[in-house]
């Protein structure tokens, strides 16, 4: 299959919206013990860029989720994969998405780990489909509101698997 891609935003571009996002981050917690949570696969790029983007400490720790349906149809019903390794009772906690689209994963994730006591829970989103959305959920810190439903690739993004290295963000065009 021959798909072509089509620049959506450029390395340059990113790279704005996460020193924005960083910046925002850096004041909010000027001296907590500030967790990151990486949802895997899709945030590990982002959440590199965004850490190293940061001038307060952090704590990096991951998930690896599943959702159960087809990917154009969830039913909705999450599953965790791979654990956090550390606790995060008492700390103040960034979970961190490369994408928000129907909200159905971050919702789920949220709930968890509410359950777990943290001091405080919010959400980071390096893309925000606002439009796509299944469940009422809202990211506190966004790189970029999308209101197109563009089938995304590259900077963690991917299409079975491949695309994710590159540095922009692109849309596949079959
Ligand atoms: C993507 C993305 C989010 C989720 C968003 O992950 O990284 O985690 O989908 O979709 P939602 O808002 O509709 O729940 P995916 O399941 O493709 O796995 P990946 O991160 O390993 O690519």
């Amino acid at each position: 299959m021959n798909n072509s891609l089509k620049i959506l935003y450029s390395q340059k571009a990113i790279r704005r919206r996460v020193e924005n996002i960083a910046k925002q981050i850096s004041s909010h917690y000027p001296s907590s013990e500030l967790i990151l949570v990486g949802i895997l696969k899709g945030s590990f790029i982002f959440l590199a860029d965004l850490v190293r983007a940061l001038n307060v400490p952090v704590i990096i720790d991951f998930v690896r989720l599943a959702s159960y349906g087809s990917s154009t149809h969830s039913s909705g019903k999450v599953q965790i994969l791979k654990d956090l390794e550390i606790s995060i009772e008492g700390k103040d906690v960034i979970i961190v998405e490369d994408i928000i689209d129907t909200g159905l994963t971050i919702n789920f994730l949220k709930e968890e780990l509410s359950k777990r006591n943290p001091r405080s829970l919010k959400i980071c989103a390096l893309i925000d489909k606002i439009s796509r959305r299944k469940v009422e959920i809202e990211a506190d810190y966004v790189g970029i509101k999308m209101k197109k439903d563009y089938f995304l690739v590259g900077y963690g993004l991917d299409f079975s698997e491949q695309y994710r290295n590159l540095p922009g963000i692109f849309t596949l065009i079959p």
